[in-house]
């Protein structure tokens, strides 16, 4: 595995992949690698010769009290398991060189980004698709994979490569979950003991309402009181939101369908998780 610190020197060792006929694929991550992001380098080698990720902890999508200094950062580490796994190269750029002094174009989301997760974060999406879109243009990949877990980011990059014409194929993969149902997330290494216990209700939550879809039970009212029933039992964590989507649009579903999305964004002690099914859909979860 080659370990790329600046843009010139990946662009040359991509030239030459793509002179021998090799397809890019590319797995952006913040590092602080899991399971969950591995699993996204394993789709990557399905669909290219050539595999890129990028490690880069992103200051624009972070907001002024949220946790971009105590970010887990793990260089070594992440190296290995990137290695171990397969992937080529390992972008990992220098801040200073991404965001050059006096920077001043962004790429902002409407709609898509104004509810959910990008009500409660402002700014963090056009941090998102301003750092995604610079990748895509600094790698150029074929192909480029995003995990369902973050499902309002994977949606605005669909819609960023649609409406701005790169010609990039995204591919979302399933959720990588922990035995106990919680989703894999660097962020799970905050939570005390007693937290990460607390934690399996987001998944337990979303469980039952798909179960209670797979029953019969199409009302999204019922399904949202079924659910939030389930958040309220675990006394100490904090319901954001939980809710039917329309998968296109992420506006909330009056009623539930094969492939809308049930989503939910809670507070477990300080930290703040998601998680979330497509109805329908494999699930990779136990
Ligand atoms: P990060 O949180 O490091 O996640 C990198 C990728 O891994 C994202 O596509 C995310 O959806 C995926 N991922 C995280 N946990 C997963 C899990 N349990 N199962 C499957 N996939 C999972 O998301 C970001 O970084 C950043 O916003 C980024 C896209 C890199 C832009 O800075």
């Amino acid at each position: 595995m080659q370990v790329i610190e600046r843009i010139e020197p990946l662009r040359i060792a991509l030239a030459e992949s793509r002179r021998g006929g090799e397809r890019i694929a590319l797995v952006p991550t913040l590092g602080a690698l899991h399971e969950g992001h591995l699993a996204l380098v394993d789709r990557a080698r399905e669909r290219a010769a050539c595999v890129v990720m990028s490690l880069f902890v992103n200051p624009l999508q972070f907001g002024p009290d949220e946790d971009f200094a105590r970010y887990p950062r793990d260089r070594e580490g992440d190296g290995r398991l990137a290695e171990a796994r397969g992937v080529d190269i390992l972008f990992a750029p220098q801040p200073d060189e991404l965001y050059r002094a006096g920077h001043t174009v962004t790429v902002a989301p409407n709609a898509l980004a104004s509810r959910w997760d990008g009500a409660s974060r402002p700014g963090h999406f056009t941090g998102v698709l301003t750092v995604v879109a610079k990748l895509f243009n600094i790698v150029q990949p074929d192909v480029a994979i995003f995990g369902q877990k973050d499902i309002q980011q994977a949606t605005l990059i669909r819609a960023m490569v649609r409406d701005l014409d790169f010609p990039i194929e995204i591919i979302v993969a399933p959720t990588v979950r922990e035995p106990d149902g919680v989703a894999l997330s660097s962020r799970n290494a905050y939570l005390s003991a007693p937290d990460r216990k607390r934690a399996r209700v987001l998944s337990r939550a979303i469980f039952a309402m798909r179960d209670a879809f797979d029953g019969g039970e199409h009302s999204t009212v019922a399904l949202e009181s079924l659910g939030n029933a389930v958040v309220r039992a675990e006394r100490k964590v904090q319901l954001e939101y939980l809710a039917v989507m329309n998968p296109d649009t992420l506006e909330p579903a009056p009623v539930a369908a094969q492939g809308s999305i049930i989503a939910i964004a809670a507070r477990v002690g300080t930290t703040r998780l998601i998680d979330n099914v497509i109805l329908g859909a494999p699930d990779s979860s136990a």
